[in-house]
């Protein structure tokens, strides 16, 4: 019986931590940097604040461009180089994408 409790809580654990997963959008590690190390500026959906907005027309266009500006940072603007190894990077740039994809 008791067994059988933790099989419930385990399997509930797991779907829980995959249904947010999910609402994290393509990959969880970028989802928790971006909220670490970008939402402050850019806001934690993409909308915009101190930084501009990821949604609708950027200004830099394409895997390259986007992974330039993550990587190197945007001179004499705040953009800042974001310091991550260029894996992450990559996977930064897919969750920009996909907040600039993602309505409202
Ligand atoms: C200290 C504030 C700040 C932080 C932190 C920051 N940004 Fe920015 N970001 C800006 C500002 C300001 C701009 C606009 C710069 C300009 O005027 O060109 C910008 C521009 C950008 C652009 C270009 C937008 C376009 O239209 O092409 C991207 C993409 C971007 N940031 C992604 C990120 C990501 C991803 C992170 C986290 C790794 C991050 N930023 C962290 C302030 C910030």
């Amino acid at each position: 019986m008791k067994n059988l409790l933790l099989v419930i809580l385990l399997g509930s654990f797991l779907a829980g931590s995959t249904t947010r997963a999910f609402a994290d959008g393509p990959d969880a590690t970028a989802a928790r940097l971006y909220r670490l190390k970008c939402a402050q500026c850019h806001g934690a959906d993409g909308e915009g604040g101190i930084g501009a907005s990821l949604k609708g027309k950027l200004r830099h266009h394409g895997a390259a461009q986007l992974f330039d500006v993550i990587k190197n940072g945007i001179p004499s603007t705040e953009m800042p180089a974001s310091g991550l190894p260029d894996p992450q990077v990559k996977k930064m740039v897919a969750y920009v994408l996909y907040l600039n994809k993602r309505k409202p």
